[in-house]
Parts: structure tokens; sequence; C-alpha cells
């Protein structure tokens, strides 16, 4: 008899988990005031349901100043631009994140220096960001990548050093704090998503976030068609629109209310999980790091040595956990396996320019090419929304699917 509900045999969490997006009665209230204002798009920008969501969100991350648009991935080309980044530049992005990550530099003319991340995090090695700068390096963009945040205080240094701008892609950090200071508050620019699956969401969106008043006037300015954002000027910004509805923005400002709540919950759901779940045989949690000073997270992330997985990799386990009932997924294969980076796909100049350079098969990322392609399994936000029961559940998943590793199907990463 299999036990392995994959094989049949009978799941661990058939319940299942709660539903995201979470929305009840303020959201349809919100909707439908903008409906029955008539004022559904994001012109004039920004629009009275923008500009109080990024009032809200700014004021909760600790910004001075926050741009709404349309997604996460724009953001950071709106951040590169209006650092007057482009043609001819380099920006370094690790190894392991979504696509968007170094899609952004290359929408904007430049070019993504790719490095592998630090073992211990899993996020941007600054030993490698160090090492990759040239004389055309214009910025570093650390993605703050699951419940890890990208050591900022090592990025700042290189970046003050070498004179460099820092883009935080803040995708997954909603919440997050560096010793005391929001994720997106450190760098230039912070940039977040507001896509489906993120925690403050309304189906689309980004915002930007920034300290300084000229950058955030500009990113506006691009956003909005290079309309000038200050009375006083008279010269178009180069722009296109990047606004965000007022649907979506009516959205967010609900959402933003039920937030900080969604993070404590998560956060001391997650601290049981972690007791329990490095107990696994064959499970490796990442350090806790104690300058991360309030935890908010998008997805868990952890390793599974596939050699205590009957040679299983995080793929086949994710199945097998998604058959047990919790949300486990392969979220990002590491850079040199997208698409993006083979210029007869793309055809964006500055791939075809620069070919050689991004040419996957020249690529080497030990550490971001193990996790992507063996070990690294995302737990869903919704595994930290379901009280004790919901991570005891999750960790009894992964402890029953390594105790019956033999029942699993190897296939090749
Ligand atoms: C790390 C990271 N960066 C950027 C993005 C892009 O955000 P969006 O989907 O809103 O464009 C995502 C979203 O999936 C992400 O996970």
């Amino acid at each position: 008899m299999p036990e392995l509900a994959i094989n049949g045999g009978s799941p661990v969490r058939p319940q299942g988990y709660p539903a995201w997006p979470v929305w009840d009665e303020r959201d349809l209230a919100a909707v439908e005031a903008v409906v029955r204002s008539g004022n559904w798009g994001g012109f004039p920008e920004p629009g009275p349901n923008a500009a109080s969501f990024e009032e809200a969100f700014t004021t909760y991350q600790g910004a001075r100043f926050g741009i709404l648009m349309a997604n996460g991935t724009v953001t950071m080309e709106v951040a590169l631009k209006a650092l007057g980044i482009g043609w001819g530049d380099e920006v370094v992005v690790p190894a392991l994140t979504f696509a968007a990550t170094a899609y952004a530099p290359m929408a904007a003319g430049a070019l993504p220096v790719i490095v592998d991340v630090t073992q211990e995090t899993w996020t941007i090695d600054p030993d490698l960001v160090e090492a990759a700068i040239t004389e055309r390096t214009r910025a570093i963009v650390p993605v703050h990548l699951g419940q890890q945040m990208a050591d900022m205080d090592r990025i700042m240094d290189i970046a003050r050093k070498h004179a460099l701008a820092v883009i935080e892609d803040c995708a997954h950090a909603h919440g997050q704090q560096w010793k005391g200071r929001g994720a997106g508050c450190i760098g230039d620019f912070g940039s977040f998503s507001h896509q489906s699956s993120k925690i403050l969401t309304a189906g689309e969106g980004g915002t930007l976030l920034t300290n300084d008043e000229a950058l955030a006037r500009r990113a506006h300015s691009i956003i909005d068609c290079g309309r000038p954002k200050d009375p006083d000027e008279k010269d178009y910004t180069f722009g296109a629109n990047y606004r965000l509805g007022e649907l979506h923005a009516a959205l967010l400002a609900v959402a933003m209310e039920r937030f900080p709540h969604q993070v404590a919950e998560r956060a001391e759901n997650a601290e049981h999980f972690e007791e329990l779940v490095g107990q696994v045989p064959g499970v490796r949690i990442m350090p806790h790091d104690p300058r991360i000073t309030r935890w908010s997270f998008y997805n868990y992330i952890l390793a599974i040595d596939p050699d205590a997985f009957g040679g299983a990799t995080n793929e086949v386990v994710c199945e097998a956990l998604g058959a047990e009932g919790v949300p486990g997924e392969v979220q990002y294969p590491p850079m040199s396996r997208y698409d993006l980076f083979q210029p007869s796909l793309s055809q964006l100049p500055v791939a075809v320019e620069f070919a050689d350079r991004l040419d996957p098969a020249k690529m080497s990322f030990p550490v971001a090419e193990a996790a992507g392609l063996r070990e690294s399994i995302y737990f869903q936000e919704n595994t930290f929304r379901a009280g004790r029961q919901g991570v005891e559940d999750a960790v009894e998943a992964l402890a029953k699917i390594q105790r019956h590793a033999n029942e699993l199907t190897v296939r090749d990463s």
C-alpha cells in the first residue's frame, strides 16, 4: 500500500490552506465607489486612490515618497531610467530571482551582469558584486528573496565606494525591515510588486519608494507620458503611460488596512515552522539574520538535500507536497535557464549586441543552479495563515515524504 498521497495514500492536509487574496465587503465597496465615480483611470496622475495608497504604504514602509504604477517590473525599469541608466551601462543582478530583475535593465537598454548568490541566504553575494564591477557599472539590484534580505550593509558599502546606485527589488519583501529601516528605503529606490500572488496585491500593480524628491518627481513623470511634475519645470522627461488605474489602487488601499495584521500572523507561525522543519532529515533552513528587525515575507524558502529524499529533486518533492495538500513550489530556475537571455528569442538590441555575455551556455552560477534545479522549496504565504496546525501539517507532509522517499520518482533536473 502506498503511503504518499501522490501515489494514492491519504493526504496530510485534505482541507488545504486559506485562499489568497483575502477580500470582504470593504473591497466591494471600494471598487463600487470607483465605478460610480466614473474616474476609473490613472490620469490625472496620481488619482485619489493611488495617492492615498502611496501615502499609506510609504508611511508604513518608512520612505518619503511612493510612486504607484502598472507592475513590479516597470518599477525597476522606471527607477533605472530616472537614475539616467541605459545604453552602455552595466547593472549587477543576482542569479536567483524572477526574470523581471534582469529584464528591467535590458528594457532600459543596459546590460544585466549576473552574479551568483550566497549559500547561506540565496541572496546576491556581495563579494561577487564587487568582483563584477567595471568602469561601466552604474547600479546594483539586490533582491530580498523569500524570508531573507540581501546583506544591505555590504551592498551599501560597495555602492558608496564605487559611486553606484542601488535599486532594491522588494517584490517579496513588503513589510520587511533591516535594522529598523524598511526594505526599499535603504537604496536609491525600492521596487515592490502588487501582482496577484504577492502579499500586498490588487491583481497587478507596483510601487517605487524613494527618499529623494527629485528622483520621485522624475519617476512620476516617466510613468505619466513625460508630463512635468514640478510647476517650475518646463521640459518633458522621456516617458510613457505606466500608470495604474483607480480600480486597482482602491483595492490596494483596502489591502493596506489588513496588511500589518497579516504580516504579524505569518511571522509568528513561521517561527514555529522553523523550530520544527529544521529537524526533518535532509532539510536545511537558512540562518535567521538578526539584522532583519521586522520579518515579513511572500514565500518561505528552504533547501532539501536530494540525497536524503532518495535522489528526488525539489520539483518531485513539490509535486508530492501538493498531493499532501501543502502549497510548496519550485519558484525560480537559475538565471541561466531563462529564455530571456537567448537573443534570438528576445531580439532586444542589448541582448543582440551582448549576445556573448548573455549566452546561457557560458554562464555558471553553482549556488543558484543547485538551489533552482535541485534544492529550493518555496512554501506559499498561506501556509503561514492557518495557525500552528497549518505549519505543523506542512512540516509533517515534508517529513512524511522524506520517510517514504523510496516511493518518489527520480527524474533528471
Ligand atoms: C523578485 C521579483 N521581482 C520582480 C517581480 C515582478 O513583478 P510584477 O509581476 O509585478 O511585474 C516579481 C514578481 O513575480 C518578483 O518575484
